[in-house]
Order: C-alpha cells, then structure tokens, then sequence
C-alpha cells in the first residue's frame, strides 16, 4: 500500500480538492482527509488498472507496477485496502464528525465516483470496448465515468463543507464534469505524443490493448480541439466566482497542457 500510494504521481485530484476549497471558502487543514481519500482511492484503481487481466502494465509512476514489484495477490488486496482506507479516513475524522451531514454527503459523493455508475462502470465498460471501435458517444460515457467521476467528486466534496448557493454549485459542477473529461482526453493524447520515460507509463499500451481513445476515434487534431473547446466550457462556468476560481482555473490550464 505504501508503496502505490507514496511512490510519486501529480496529486492532481488531492490540488484539486484544496482549489476548490479555496472557491468555496473551507480552511486547508479541514480538507486533509478529503484530499487523502480521493488520492487513495485513486491510488488503488491505478493498482487495479494496471494488473494482468486489466491493461497488463509494468511500469507506473516509474516504477514497476505493484503487482510486478510484489506478485498478483499482494496487488489485488493492497487495492482493495487502499479503496476501505479512503472510506476510513474520511468517516473517522473528527474535524468532519462535528458536521455530521456534510461528512456523509462526501462519503456519498466518494461512493458514487468510485463505483458502478462512476469508475468501476467506466473502467468495466473501458474492458468491453477492447478491440472494438466505438463511437464519440460511447468513448465520452467511457472516460467520464473511469476517469471524470472521481475528479467531479475531487471538486465537488469540499462544497459540502462550504457555502455556496444553488446557482453556484451548478456552476462549479459544469465545470468539475468537464475538466474531468479533460484530463482523460488529454492522457489519450499524451500516449501518443510522448515517450515511456516522461510519462512514467507504458505509452503504448493503449494501442497494444486495442483501446478506443479519442485520437483514435477523432484523430490527434480533432482530439486537441475536443480538449481545448471542453475545457473552455469548463472555464467559462466559473466566469461568476471572480478570484476565488484562480487556482481552479490555474489547475485546468494544466490539466489541458499537461506533459506527463
Ligand atoms: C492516470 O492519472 C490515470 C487516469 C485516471 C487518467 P494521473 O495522470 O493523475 O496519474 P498520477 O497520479 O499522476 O500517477
Ligand atoms: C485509467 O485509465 C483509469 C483508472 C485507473 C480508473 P487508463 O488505463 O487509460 O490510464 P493509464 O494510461 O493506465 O494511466
Ligand atoms: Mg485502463
Ligand atoms: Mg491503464
């Protein structure tokens, strides 16, 4: 567990839960365990993705894959540990025991991305689609739910804890679905773009796996505008927040640009 979890990675969705604290005015040390949780339950579906009867991967974050530095069963069940331990640390704090609702209001945002109608429904259909060419209907349920469910989740958590208007929320959930899609646009592109060594990760194993993916489906080009006019949408449903959205918006240029 130590090992998947400790051994390097963006911490792109732990930035995104302070960034939205930030736009939603919860102090930083309140959202620790929200930013642990969602890292931890990402942290075990990249343990699961990469194993054999998945995307069958050797290398992450740089390193051998946990089931290649360990063996098969020790990766299934550090996964499994990893996905109750986010549960754990989210429903054992203190800090978030004393507000009772918002704390089961993000154990319920955790739940849902994590599961059959978030990434678990992702990553099966993800499976399915192997060897088969989808349409860009098909490839965007597919990358939402594997990839934007837990992001989405990542911003929207702390607006539990925070006050925002109804208006408000609906605005910052456009933009949290959006970027979510994003980001997994833009890891199809980067295994294509880039080499093994700066990703960390095998860069040809979408190809080798025979995976749909937007450069796939809509061609490097198309799959860059895709990105671009996506995450421009997303921009566009913080317009009302002003300089509380600045590290959120900060995080979106990168999410766009990112090269590894
Ligand atoms: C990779 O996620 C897997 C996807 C969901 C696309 P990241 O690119 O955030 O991986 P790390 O955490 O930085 O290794
Ligand atoms: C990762 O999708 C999604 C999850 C781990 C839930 P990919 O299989 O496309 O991501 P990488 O390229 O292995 O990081
Ligand atoms: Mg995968
Ligand atoms: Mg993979």
């Amino acid at each position: 567990m130590r090992y998947s979890v400790l051994g390097g990675g963006k911490r792109v969705r732990p930035l995104l839960v302070y960034a939205s604290g930030e736009l939603t005015g919860v102090a930083e040390e309140t959202l620790d365990p929200v930013a642990a949780a969602v890292e931890l339950i990402h942290a075990y579906s990249l343990v699961h993705d990469d194993l054999p009867a998945m995307d069958d991967d050797d290398l992450r974050r740089g390193r051998p894959t946990t089931h290649r530095q360990f063996d098969e069963a020790t990766a299934i069940l550090a996964g499994d540990a990893l996905q109750a331990l986010a549960f754990e640390v989210l429903a054992a704090d203190p800090k978030l025991a004393a507000r009772p609702q918002a704390q089961v209001r993000m154990l319920a945002w955790l739940a849902r991305a994590a599961g059959p109608a978030g990434m678990v429904g992702g990553q099966a259909l993800d499976m399915a689609a192997e060897g088969r060419q989808i349409d860009e209907r098909g490839l965007e349920r597919i990358h939402r739910g594997k990839t934007g469910a837990l992001i989405r989740a990542s911003i929207m958590m702390p607006s539990e804890l925070g006050l925002l208007s109804g208006d408000e929320r609906a605005n910052l959930d456009v933009f949290a679905r959006d970027i979510g899609l994003v980001f997994q646009i833009r890891d199809d592109l980067l295994a294509v773009d880039q080499d093994t060594a700066t990703l960390g990760k095998n860069a040809g194993s979408d190809s080798g796996n025979e995976k749909s993916t937007y450069p796939s489906t809509l061609g490097v080009e198309g799959a860059r505008r895709r990105a671009a006019e996506t995450q421009r949408h997303a921009v566009d449903a913080l317009r009302t927040f002003g300089g509380r959205s600045d590290a959120l918006l900060w995080l979106s240029e990168f999410i766009l640009n990112r090269s590894s």
